[in-house]
Order: structure tokens, then sequence, then C-alpha cells
């Protein structure tokens, strides 16, 4: 399997040289920890650095905010989606049946995504009952091809929000995209997401923390587990720079 740069600076090394091509990674974290910008700059870099195009699907922010947090550190999202280099899907929550794979498959297709980045599985497992997803080998519904058994036939809505995270992961990596599933861990706690399933469904888990201090507010990032690649353990220091989010030398074990 091909390795792909993460874009950002200092991850590549812990993980065995980039995210392996089509794999699925969960960034999870608490609120205000930085996975938007870590997704942006996933898709950002992934363009300009590696020629890969890239799909945002956003629940949480509007695209002109994503615009705007990108232009802080001198990405212009405006000049590649005028490219066809990047798009975004807005997921609308407010109706029902919504198929949400789909959607994100063909605005994939689109533009030819080979990144994919999915802001967040938290907001969209809360809205989990909205959304209705394929299922494969399903019998046609109609029973009107022939009895044969259909890829994509089949769509139920999701009552719980467990299965329905699970299948959409599933799904989602199905696509063949390097895919990051952002997601909110609850502040203080020990556990890494309030699902309790995309953590090992996912290829990598990628955690950011923020420690506050009575002097300064540290973030790190810690790599739980990365399938298929020898990983760097322990707690490294993340940081805000002009040019977006670098892993640095600082190390704790816990
Ligand atoms: N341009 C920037 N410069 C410095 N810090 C920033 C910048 N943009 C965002 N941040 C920091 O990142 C935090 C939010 O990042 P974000 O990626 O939206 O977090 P999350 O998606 O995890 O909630 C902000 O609270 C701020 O502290
Ligand atoms: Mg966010």
């Amino acid at each position: 399997m091909k390795r792909v740069k993460t874009g950002i600076k200092g991850l590549d090394s812990l993980i065995g040289g980039g995210f392996l091509e089509g794999h699925s990674v969960l960034v999870c974290g608490a609120p205000g920890t930085g996975k938007t910008i870590f997704g942006l700059q996933f898709l950002y870099k992934g363009i300009t650095e590696s020629n890969e195009n890239g799909l945002y699907v956003n629940v949480e922010d509007n695209i002109p905010k994503l615009k705007f947090y990108a232009s802080e550190f001198g990405w212009n999202l405006d000049k590649l989606q005028n490219e066809k280099k990047i798009d975004f899907l807005e997921i609308p929550i407010d109706r029902m049946g919504f198929k949400i794979v789909d959607a994100v498959a063909d605005k994939a297709a689109e533009i030819n995504a080979k990144r994919i980045v999915i802001d967040s599985l938290s907001a969209l497992s809360i809205n989990a009952k909205r959304f209705d997803l394929p299922l494969r080998d399903q019998p046609d519904p109609t029973g009107t091809i022939g009895g044969k058994i259909l890829h994509t036939a089949g769509y139920i809505p999701f009552e719980d929000t467990q299965q329905f995270t699970y299948l959409f992961i599933y799904r989602v990596s199905d696509l063949g995209a390097t895919t990051l599933f952002l997601t909110d861990t609850p502040p203080s706690s020990e556990i890494l997401t309030k699902d309790g399933v995309s953590e090992f469904v996912c290829d990598g888990v990628v955690y950011l923390q923020l420690h506050d201090t009575s002097k300064n507010v540290n973030r790190t990032l810690s790599v739980k587990k990365m399938r298929g690649s020898e990983i760097v353990p322990g707690m490294n220091s993340l940081k805000f720079t002009k040019k977006g989010l670098e892993v640095g030398e600082f190390k704790a074990f816990y």
C-alpha cells in the first residue's frame, strides 16, 4: 500500500511516513483542540503538495466560516474550489431520509477526490435518525429485478447511533479515499469517543488535547492507533504557526 503525506508538519515521522492510502483515520479531541484546522490542512496540503483533490463534508461550521479559518493560514480555498480541486458538502440535518453516503460518493466522484474529511462524525451521529444508509446484499425491496441481490438496494432509517456510526464509517471508507473522521471527545474523560465504536472501526486514531495551565494553553497530539504502521507513542506538542498546525519535539509518555 502507498503512503500519503498527512500535510501536518511533524506527523508523518510518527506513523511510518504518512497515512496508508485509502485508510480511515479518526481525529478525536474535545471542542477547540484543532480538529477542523487539522482537516482543512490535510485537504489543502493534499492538493498543493501531493496533487490529491479533497472533499470537505461539513455539519458544524458553514462553508464561508471554513474558508475564513483557512485564509488565516494563507490557504485560498476559493481558488482551489474554482479549479475543482476542493469541494464542500453541507449535510442537511433538517430533513428526513437524506441518503448521506450517496451524497458523499457523488460529490467525491465529481472532483475525483482522493481525500475526504467528515466534520464531524459526532454531529452526524446525533442526527443518525435522519439518515438513510444503503445496506449491502439486501434483496430488491420491489422484487422487480429478477430476485437478484443488489449492491445498494434497501434503505433503512437509523434508530441506533452506534450502528449508524459503524456503518457510516464502513461505507464511506469503501469509497477508497483516504478519509479523516473528526469527532468530539467528551471533555476531561478517559474515553476517546461518545459512540464508543468509531475508534475500533477506523484504521487509525489521532488524539488531540488541550492542557490548560495558569500561564498558557498547551496542545498535544498522540497517535493512538495506525494499522499497518509502526507508531511513535506518547504526547507530542502541537502548535499553531502562520502556516498551520505543526507537531513538535516535546514528548511525554503516559
Ligand atoms: N489562525 C489561528 N491561529 C491561532 N490559533 C487558532 C487559529 N485558528 C484556530 N485557532 C485555535 O484553534 C481553536 C479551534 O480550532 P478548531 O479546529 O476549530 O477546533 P475543533 O474543530 O477541535 O473544535 C481555537 O479555539 C483557537 O484556539
Ligand atoms: Mg470543529
